[in-house]
């Protein structure tokens, strides 16, 4: 990197957050100002993961590394679906390990454990007898335990979050082309239902052409962020410490970025973020730490992420995207998940979800019935009431992870790969510095390298033999 450059980023507060290291990064497609994100890249891909077809695997053998509130849900879950095999379960505190063992004991798994210290999913990654590695741990293990498991052969599923850099995006999709290996994204509310409903609808074409898409994550976790039972280590709120921007941007984009065909038919192009100031969280933290002053001491003017972060996206056919995030107001749970397209609309919160064909009005109930007959996806209609009763966030947990087990025992492509992975967590890093430049616009990296512009979207059929069973 020349000396120039050097000092350019520096200035621009890039190094530090790994946005302009790593083999892809140059300057804006658009204009030095905007710098580094790494899409004006002319390495090629090295292999394209989208729409790729792994060999079929008869018996996933499945090991999971971090068993908190979210793994140990997800070993309960999966254990309903047939055709898996829990071969490994890893944890740094014995405790959850041993829970999620006792929860699973009356089943024919023999799971091998792992609890010895914070490097011990490697030892999980490296056995023979798993297949997928399933990582449910705080966000700034996400990248280093999926790089390893896919260098050792195997698939993984990430679940959601934020990337800690941009550069930390590359890895996953460096590893997963390079290794052959799927990248899953646990993004559950793709697989919520209004949401399914109205993807099918959009690849109708009920919408006509999309126009402009919202999503967002407004849900009261505030308190939680301070209780030292909540989450491991209080890492969650040390995130929220680190940085402005949007700290959790894929439940809202997933589900939106799917009815856009982003990295298939269209990407995204730049952002601009705007983060206002934190009116709660630093009450919450001079009050916890007044209790305990030993944990908290360290959060002690730390200073908060702001309440309210916004983020507005452009795509390269010229459609746009409003994004935000809120996760310290007394609000009322929100995804937004608005659709608006040339022909008809639909908006999900507040609930009820809710389509219209016109400017007039929403539709009726009745028509609602009408639609949701039409268009269905025979997953739902299949699985849907199972889903209901297993659960999980109302039953999007199951029939998320049903799906990408069928598609790895069958050999199908996966909906969510490793550049929605890339991408969608790439919105953290990159709002955040967006918000510290005074709501810069900056460029949003083509992981895919190009592959947008032939990628097909993943028909999320369930119209083949060897259909995985589930039990209740
Ligand atoms: N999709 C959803 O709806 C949803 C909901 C909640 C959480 N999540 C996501 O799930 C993930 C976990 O969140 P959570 O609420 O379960 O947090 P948690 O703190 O309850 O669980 C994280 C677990 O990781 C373990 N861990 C920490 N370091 C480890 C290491 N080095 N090796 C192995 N295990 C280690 C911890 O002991 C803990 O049990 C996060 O990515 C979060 O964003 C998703």
């Amino acid at each position: 990197m020349n000396n120039n450059r050097r000092s350019f980023l520096k200035m621009a507060g890039l190094l530090s957050t790994g946005m302009a290291s790593g083999p892809l990064h140059g300057f804006s497609k658009n204009s030095d100002h905007n710098a580094v994100s790494g899409a004006g890249t002319n390495d090629a891909q090295l292999f394209n993961m989208c729409g790729y077809r792994a060999p079929k695997i008869d018996t996933v053998r499945i090991g999971f590394a971090g068993l908190g509130n979210r793994g140990s849900a997800a070993v309960k879950r999966i254990s309903h679906i047939d055709g898996i095999s829990i071969n490994g379960l890893c944890d740094i505190r014995p405790e959850r390990v041993q829970q999620s063992q006792a929860a699973i004991k009356s089943l024919p798994y023999k799971p091998a454990l792992y609890s010895a210290s914070g490097d011990d999913y490697k030892k999980m990654c490296e056995r023979e007898d798993i297949d997928v590695v399933y990582i449910a741990t705080p966000w700034n293990l996400h990248v280093p335990i999926a790089v390893y498991a896919m260098n050792h052969g195997k698939h993984v599923c990430i679940e959601v979050g934020n990337a800690e850099s941009i550069e930390e995006c590359w890895q996953l999709v460096n590893a997963s082309e390079k290794n052959k290996k799927h990248c899953i994204f646990l993004e559950n509310c793709c697989y919520d239902f209004f949401e399914l409903l109205t993807l099918n609808m959009a690849r109708q074409g009920y919408f006509g052409d999309i126009v402009h898409c919202e999503g967002a994550y407004i849900h009261t976790i505030e308190e939680s962020l301070f209780d030292v039972n909540a989450r491991y280590n209080l890492w969650r709120l040390r995130e929220n410490a680190k940085g402005s921007g949007n700290l959790y941007p894929t439940h809202g984009l997933g589900p939106i970025c799917q009815v856009m065909n982003i990295n298939r038919g269209d990407q995204l192009d730049y952002l601009v973020s705007v983060s206002g100031n934190d009116f709660t969280l630093h009450h919450l933290e001079e009050e916890a730490y007044k209790k305990d002053p030993a944990t908290f001491k360290p959060f002690l003017n730390a200073g908060f992420r702001g309440n309210m972060n916004t983020s507005v996206i452009k795509t390269m056919k010229g459609k746009t995207i409003m994004l935000q995030h809120d996760v310290s107001s007394p609000r009322v749970y929100s995804r937004i998940h608005l659709i608006s397209g040339t022909k008809g609309s639909a908006l999900k919160y507040p609930l009820p979800g809710k389509i219209a064909n016109s400017h007039e009005g929403w539709l009726s109930e009745d028509d609602m019935k009408k639609l949701e007959d039409t268009y269905t996806l025979p997953i739902v209609k299949r699985l849907g009431e199972m889903a209901k009763q297993v659960g999980g966030h109302g039953g999007m947990d199951f029939l998320m992870d049903w799906r990408w087990i069928d598609c790895l025992r069958n050999g199908l492509p996966v909906d969510n790969d490793v550049y929605d992975a890339a991408l969608w967590t790439s919105i953290g890093p990159l709002s955040k510095w967006s918000a510290a430049h005074r709501s810069a616009s900056i460029d949003v990296p083509d992981f895919t390298r190009g592959a947008w512009k032939k990628n097909k979207p993943v028909e999320l059929s369930i119209d083949h033999e060897n259909l995985t069973g589930v039990k209740a």
